[in-house]
């Protein structure tokens, strides 16, 4: 038998794959205080197989522990919260389960730019301290204006597609797209100082990756067009928090709507959380019934094949 620990709160579809393989013991520890990679270094080295969401740190140390681990599993799309370099140097496969919870990232990004558009999370905290305030919300049109997409991957693709429809203007900047295939997106490539300078509402899709990481800084937001708004779903590290919350303070962006944090959860104490026209959502792009249940069932599937045929279906 192989056993393998699912963690995070993963939906049981994912134990209940597993299990019907007859070969696998699935063992679910949701234990906040085994996240901790010390507590889950000394455990590890009883299973074959972990599956986790974002809240598990699976650092070099806990790898270094785990003997006979030959798979680790995300039910997600970002693998920063494992440290890939170490599985690889001990032969242990990686892998994550990026079709599932696409649409419904890129509708949490679009769902983001309507409420920041129309000052939603404000004035619903407005009307519940007894205010009727029309004047001071008075939001902007989507229609016609727009939209820069950094990063045209799985969910940016998604968030061009469904913002055509609500007729805004695409563009997108990407180095791994090529114009053609932009297309065909009816989206047009640009390059992000184009993209900076010409977009109102700017959403990010890129991974966190040294080349991603502090992105949207001093320097980028003073590019953007004046009274531009910033939406991130993507990865904490892209924003220079400190620099957002000085450009919309100054005034020269208009608003953001933050769905990740460089530090999960954010201090309550930041600046940027009590900011007017910042609003916020906790970590909340995948978090659908139907999403979770999505990268769940992948990713069972992805590592029982693995596991019990060698075969790597993503990785
Ligand atoms: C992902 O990488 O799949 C999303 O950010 C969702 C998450 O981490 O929970």
């Amino acid at each position: 038998m192989y056993r393998v620990m699912i963690r995070d709160n993963m939906s049981p579809v994912a134990k209940d794959i597993l299990e019907a393989t007859g070969r696998i013991e699935v063992v679910v520890d949701n234990d906040k205080t085994t996240s901790n990679p010390e507590a889950l270094a000394k455990v590890i080295g009883e299973f074959d197989g972990l599956a986790v969401r974002s809240g598990t740190r699976v650092t070099a140390h806990v790898i270094e522990n785990a003997g006979r681990l030959k798979v680790v599993g995300r039910a997600g799309i970002g693998v920063d919260n494992i440290d890939q370099a170490a599985a690889t140097k001990k032969g242990i496969v990686v892998m994550n389960a990026p079709g599932g919870n696409t649409v419904t990232t890129a509708e949490h990004a679009l769902s983001m730019m309507f409420a920041l558009a129309r000052n939603i999370p404000q004035a619903t905290a407005s009307l519940r301290e007894g205010k009727w305030e029309k004047k001071r919300l008075i939001g902007v049109e989507i229609t016609g204006k727009v939209l820069g997409i950094v990063g045209l991957g799985h969910i940016g693709r998604v968030v061009a597609e469904r913002a055509l429809g609500l007729k805004m203007k695409v563009i997108a900047a990407d180095p791994f797209v090529s114009p053609e295939a932009a297309v065909k997106m009816g989206v047009h490539l640009v390059d992000l100082d184009q993209l900076l300078a010409q977009s109102d509402f700017i959403t990010l899709h890129v991974p966190r990756l040294k080349e991603t990481e502090n992105l949207i800084n001093a320097d980028t937001l003073a590019r953007m067009k004046p009274g531009a708004r910033l939406i991130n779903c993507s990865r904490g590290e892209v924003v220079n928090l400190d620099d957002l919350y000085a450009a919309v303070s100054g005034g020269h962006i208009a608003g953001a709507a933050l769905d990740v944090f460089p530090k999960e959860p954010p201090d309550p104490s930041l600046p940027i959380l009590s900011h007017p026209n910042i609003i916020f959502t906790p970590h909340l792009g995948a978090s659908t019934g139907e999403a979770q249940v999505n990268v769940a069932r992948m990713i069972a599937q992805q590592m029982a094949a693995y596991l019990l045929d060698g075969v790597i279906t993503n990785a």
